[in-house]
């Protein structure tokens, strides 16, 4: 039975990609070591790091007015370690969208002065808010482009007047999308970019300004672009996993082929949620997302019995985020292309089974 992997992150990797992992790890008869045993100074490794540092740049199209860099830490780290640089002695402003922009707010107001411009808490997260008065002197609008517990997306990034600083840990390189025209962006690569241990940041040059003397130099943002994102031992494989996505994406027709069979194949789903009497998505059309779809059995109590007869069908990874319950597809670059239809028929049965 050929099994499909729906896991919100860490995610599915493209097949060709696992391979070419596998072949990378295997035991060498000559014994020269692997990419995960080699110095990240050496030539081999730099090699590495130039091309997925070009590649990232033709992918997201961002030149030379901003800088990439390679972190640690994930997206949560990034919670606090942007307002920390960008928002030292002003106030930001924070889109909510869902539950990773309420916890990136939370961290926000440890370090500095936040606040909530917009939210959509109240009516349960299933649309965009309408977006209020930004601080006076706000230093950066922060939105997260796709939730990825409550499936709500940005269809393009807010208009506003001041810098936008972007989670887009979801839904990074899933489709064409104006990087350039964005302040700062961040995303961890368990979703579309590899594997867990690298976080994608990007950042405008003339914001650096901003960053105030004194912070302790792994927190500095400078000192990752003085270093070439080097300043400690780098997660060598996840870097070398990223490159081989980025090889793939494009080997594949590149984020235009994407967006349109990711959006192609979520709107497949989601028509077919909208037609079931049993199943449903309560988010509002114009945003929901085409990553991650949460969706619900008309009798709730049924939630763990159809999570385990999916797992049973070879559907795995279907469990909803304890914040939210019921079940989420996600449907990330990796998915099989097959996946989407096969959970269809799996949730017809299923329905069908029930009534
Ligand atoms: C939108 C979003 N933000 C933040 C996070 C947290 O990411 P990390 O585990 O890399 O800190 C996630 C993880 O799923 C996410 O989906």
């Amino acid at each position: 039975m050929k099994t499909f992997n729906f896991s919100a992150g860490p995610a599915a990797l493209p097949l060709p990609v696992r391979a070419r992992l596998a072949e990378a790890l295997s035991p060498d008869p000559r014994g020269m070591p692997s990419v995960a045993e080699i110095s990240h100074r050496g030539a081999r490794f730099s090699e590495i790091a130039e091309e997925l540092m070009a590649r990232l740049r033709v992918l997201t199209g961002v030149g030379a007015e901003h800088e990439i860099l390679l972190l640690h830490g994930g997206a949560n780290l990034q919670f606090a370690w942007l307002p920390m640089n960008l928002a030292a002695g002003r106030r930001s402003g924070y889109v909510l969208t869902g539950h990773w922009g309420e916890k990136a707010l939370a961290e926000a107001r440890r370090v500095g002065a936040a606040e909530a411009v917009a939210s959509s808490a109240a009516g349960g997260f299933v649309d965009l808010p309408e977006l209020g008065h930004l601080p006076v002197d706000c230093a950066y609008l922060h939105y997260t482009g796709n939730e990825t517990i409550h499936g709500v997306q940005y269809p393009t990034p807010p208009a506003v007047g001041v810098p936008l600083a972007a989670d887009l840990s979801s839904e990074f390189l899933s489709r064409p999308y104006p990087y350039d025209a964005l302040g700062f962006a961040y995303a961890g690569a368990q979703k579309n970019l590899g594997i867990a241990g690298l976080t994608v940041v990007l950042i405008r040059r003339d914001l650096l300004e901003r960053i105030p003397d004194g912070l302790p130099r792994y927190l500095d943002y400078r000192t990752w672009v003085s270093s070439g994102s080097m300043y400690n031992t780098p997660v060598t494989l996840a870097w070398y996993v990223a490159l081989e996505v980025l090889r793939w994406i494009e080997g594949s027709g590149g984020l235009d082929w994407l967006g349109r069979r990711n959006a192609a194949r979520a709107s497949r789903l989601y028509a077919f949620l909208d037609g079931s009497d049993f199943w449903s998505n309560p988010v509002a059309e114009h945003c929901r997302s085409v990553m991650n779809v949460p969706f619900f059995p008309a009798d709730q109590g049924l939630t763990m019995t159809a999570v385990a007869a999916a797992e049973q069908a070879g559907l795995i990874g279907l469990k909803g985020h304890r914040a939210l319950g019921g079940l989420r597809a996600s449907l990330y670059n990796a998915l099989d292309d097959d996946a989407v239809e096969i959970l269809i028929d799996f949730l017809k049965e299923f329905e069908r089974s029930r009534s």
